[in-house]
């Protein structure tokens, strides 16, 4: 085998040459890998919902929130349509896109900013705000992004307990310090589904100087059906420091095409475009992206099917007995019992996984005796109550 060449770096015994893998150290004996900045190595790598589960022989995937009806048939169809485009750079700006979004939430295009995914959103961000040694806020059981996003920063994560679930604002303010650069509130949060009404988002916000960012990470908010419910709109566009980060992850079906998108103060948007990737977002994710938040009827049915059956969860699951988080969003918190309990949540995290039922344990949310569940189709769903009470039968004291 010649380096160089298109085609897989290995010999022809089938090993690597030189014993290691093509971008590694060549040199036996100089292993040390560069530095990298300082933050980067305390990262514990962020791990998605599982997918498989062996020896099932139907799977049903409730680990990721992603949405059980899948995506429209129009952003279906333009995504097919893109497939003949795939040649093309894609329009920088994801205009198409913005537009799309302006329509349907009635923003200002100039001031909404696109990415893939709103991950990506969040660590430009915290990429394009923080110096070494900042500090970034965020709540005790927040989204995993958040530290990680900080740590890239070379940033220090700050954690503020909650209460009952649910994000504390004077817990998060005694927290806030002249290092604290950005306060990142999932609002609602996952995995624990609890929301601040908007008068908190307001209080917290007020205490904030003017160089700190409240980021609103809006992912679930299509789903949530509280009159005291903001998803950040009017913060954002009342301040110079707040923006709302969402995605089309969720209740629009695209998790695959990874799009999300900010609603911006212009300084923000001016800063996060000037840094992002010039094609962050690829073209079929943009069309799709458009097709998707234009077909308001195929929405409104996901999110009713997400009404009925986030009840149906949390109402069932109460009913045989667990202690039940039903939060906002579309998913639901279980909670079960420590050792010497035979009612874990890892044994259930078992037992579900044997009927090809695959749930999110939370353990590294600080969450060990609970496992999260995202509302599914009608049969899922179903499959899912009966098999947690056959479970919890099972492991009666
Ligand atoms: C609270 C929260 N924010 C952001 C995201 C990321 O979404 P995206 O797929 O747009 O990167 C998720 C995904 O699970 C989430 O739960």
């Amino acid at each position: 085998m010649k380096w160089g060449r298109p085609g897989r770096a290995v010999n022809k015994k089938g090993g690597y040459p030189f014993g290691i893998r093509p971008g590694l150290a060549r040199t036996p004996g100089i292993m040390a890998s560069p530095t990298p900045v300082p933050g980067v190595l305390d990262i514990l790598p962020y791990v998605g919902g599982r997918s498989a589960a062996p020896g099932a022989t139907r799977v049903f995937k409730l680990s990721s929130n992603e949405s059980p009806l899948g995506a429209s048939p129009k952003a279906v169809a333009a995504f097919s349509e893109a497939a003949g485009k795939l040649h093309a750079y894609p329009e920088g700006s994801s205009a198409v896109l913005r537009e799309a979004v302006a329509d349907i939430y009635g923003l200002n295009p100039e001031r909404i900013v696109c990415g893939n995914g709103s991950d990506e959103l969040l660590h430009l961000i915290a990429q394009c705000y923080c110096r070494p040694g900042d500090e970034v806020l965020f709540t005790e059981h927040g989204f995993l992004v958040y530290p990680i996003a900080a740590r890239a920063a070379s940033a220090i994560p700050v954690m503020a307990p909650e209460t009952g679930l649910t994000a504390n604002v004077d817990e998060l303010i005694v927290r806030l310090s002249p290092k604290t650069r950005i306060v990142f509130l999932a609002n609602p949060n996952n995995p624990t589904g609890t929301y601040l009404p908007v008068e908190e988002v307001k209080r917290l916000h007020a205490a904030l100087s003017p160089e700190t960012i409240l980021v609103l990470d809006a992912a679930y908010a299509e789903y949530v059906k509280r009159n005291d419910y903001e998803a950040g709109i009017e913060l954002v566009a009342n301040s110079e420091n707040v923006v709302m980060t969402r995605t089309l992850s969720k209740v629009y079906g695209l998790a695959a095409l990874r799009v999300g998108w900010a609603f911006c103060p212009e300084g923000i948007a001016g800063v996060l475009n000037r840094t992002r990737g010039p094609f962050n977002v690829s073209i079929p994710a943009q069309l799709a992206g458009a097709a998707a938040l234009r077909d308001t009827a195929f929405t409104e049915a996901a999110v009713a099917h997400n009404t009925e059956w986030l009840a149906y969860l949390a109402g069932e699951l109460t009913r045989v007995g667990y202690r039940v988080t039903a939060g906002v969003g579309n998913f639901v918190l279980v909670h079960f019992e420590t050792t010497p309990s035979k009612r874990t949540a890892s044994a259930a995290d078992e037992f579900l996984m044997q009927r090809g039922l695959i749930v999110r344990g939370v353990a590294n949310y600080g969450l060990p005796d609970a496992l999260r569940v995202s509302v599914g189709t009608e049969e899922a769903n179903k499959l899912l109550v009966a098999a947690l009470r056959d479970f919890w039968f099972a492991t009666e004291a």
